[in-house]
């Protein structure tokens, strides 16, 4: 028996699989995220810990026998998060995470150096990333900053409370901007640009690598009878890659989520900075990804179905309808999806989102169209940043929320003039992803290789070919809008 934990931003997820790969039971339990200030994103690391004791409770409960079995557990967690830890193992202040934008000013600091800091991290300095955060308590919470003694990302804080262990691996500590992605270690250089060293970091494996067992208390307390190890595991796209066996090049996903992800595995090290495509490992040796990040997605949607008050399958019903009369669509607004300013491919935390074009027959469709119009046009940037360094794609899945509307897919698929293809996709996609890399270590296992499976495509969606050319058109002048409006963007933030 295996487990996979997944510390999501809203909940922690977690299964329950056999050796096969059946999942025997699955559980989950809400966490919340503080706002204090616009722009500040934290979480109560205390809350990760009761959520996941929780979890593994109801998992418990459920398969009681089977539970007690366990070999190995994987964890998967949100990225880039800072977890400040003293030299008492006590955590200093909550959690800053990955969608916290406060730290904008320090990536200029973080960055300001005497040697090329984006060839080393093979990334741009972004807000979201760990780096610039430490350097932001530097200077604004220089009490917290001097009792750092480990930054932990949040899943290693978790395998911390649950190990003991000071580890992380490869494909999460990517998004921190100390790993030298190429090589797979901490970089001395890039530590230094946040006045830290390779002492304030946890040991490095590779996401099917052993980090230890769990605590003594921990085993007695659910009554499990191995000494159970648990892996390093993965950030929680690369969990979720491993999850539909995206391990390899050729293989992609879109994902559709509250952020809008386009994830893409490769054989070498590659990046593109200039256009702020994410350059991470993967969790397995010798494989690395590259991925486009837009902040605000499928809650673009959600936002908008709020405020004209309709449902989301209703909003998908007109627009569909709307859509296929190609007049209402050249004369309809436009919208920039930067509710939360962008990462991939502007790296731009002061723009926000805006309606363009409005007129007196301007209606809700209208409204709602265009948003889910943008946010395509978004997604879109994200491939074309990554096709200027990999066009070595070819299966395309998508994933998340969105991706259940055909409609939706399909106008996708238009605009990259690519099949794109759905699978029976579940929410457990990460926690299976580390669930599958905790059977690595187990000896009963023959062949490692058919650890990771792809999952079955149950639709492809083909573009459809009258709609290409008036898409092709409308997202030129989307583009030139981002570009007419990102000077006056910071004075518009107060
Ligand atoms: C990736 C990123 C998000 C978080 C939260 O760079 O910031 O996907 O991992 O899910």
């Amino acid at each position: 028996m295996f487990i996979g934990i997944d510390l999501g931003t809203s909940s922690v997820k977690m299964i329950l699989v056999d050796q096969n790969q059946n999942i025997l039971a699955t559980s989950d339990s809400p966490v919340t995220v503080q706002n204090p200030k616009d722009g500040y994103s934290e979480q109560n690391p205390e809350e990760w810990i009761s959520a996941t004791l929780e979890c593994l409770e109801s998992l418990k409960s459920k398969k009681p026998k089977e539970f007690i079995e366990t070999i190995s557990i994987g964890i998967s967690g949100h990225m880039h998060g800072a977890t400040l830890i003293d030299s008492s193992g006590n955590v200093i202040r909550p959690c800053i995470l990955w969608n916290d934008t406060r730290s904008h000013k320090e990536c200029e600091e973080f960055e300001n150096q005497g040697f090329d800091v984006r060839s080393i991290s093979g990334n741009i300095t972004m807000p979201g990333f760990t780096a610039p955060k430490i350097n932001w308590l530097k200077n604004n919470e220089i009490e917290s900053f001097k009792k750092i003694s480990k930054v932990l990302l949040p899943k290693d804080y978790l395998r911390f409370y649950l190990t003991g262990e000071y580890y992380s691996e490869m494909s999460d500590a990517s998004g921190t901007l100390w790993l030298d992605v190429k090589e797979r270690k901490w970089s001395e250089k890039l530590l230094s640009c946040s006045e830290l060293d390779i002492k304030n970091m946890p040991t490095l494996v590779e996401g099917n690598q052993e980090t230890g067992n769990l605590k003594n208390s921990i085993k007695d307390k659910f009554n499990f009878k191995n000494d159970v190890i648990v892996v390093g595991g993965a950030g929680d796209n690369a969990a979720a890659a491993a999850g539909m066996g995206i391990i390899n090049q050729k293989q992609s996903f879109i994902s559709l989520g509250t952020s809008g992800v386009f994830f893409t595995p490769t054989q070498n090290f590659l990046s593109n900075t200039g256009d702020a495509v994410h350059s991470f490992c993967h969790c397995l040796p010798n494989k690395w990804h590259l991925m486009s990040v837009m902040l605000s997605a499928s809650n673009c949607l959600d936002w908008i179905c709020s405020i004209t008050n309709t449902s989301i399958t209703e909003t998908l019903k007109n627009v569909e309808k709307y859509f296929n009369d190609p007049n209402l669509v050249s004369n309809s607004s436009f919208f920039l999806p930067y509710l939360s300013g962008e990462r991939t491919p502007h790296n731009d935390p002061h723009i926000r989102g805006s309606f363009h074009a409005m007129k007196t027959t301007t209606d809700a469709t209208n409204l709602q169209y265009a948003v889910i119009e943008g946010v395509s046009f978004g997604i879109l940037d994200g491939v074309n940043s990554i096709l200027k360094v990999n066009d070595n794609f070819d299966k395309i899945f998508m994933v998340g929320g969105g991706s259940r509307s055909s409609f939706w897919i399909e106008l996708i698929a238009s605009l990259l003039q690519r099949n794109l293809s759905v699978c029976n996709q579940s929410e457990y996609g990460a926690a299976l992803g580390v669930a599958r890399l905790a059977m690595y270590v187990d000896n009963n296992i023959k062949d490692q290789n058919d650890i990771i499976k792809e999952i079955k495509i149950s639709k492809e969606y083909q573009p459809k070919i009258d709609s290409i050319d008036l898409l092709k058109k409308r997202y030129t002048i989307w583009k030139d809008l981002y570009t007419s409006n990102k000077n006056i963007a910071p004075t518009l933030l107060t």
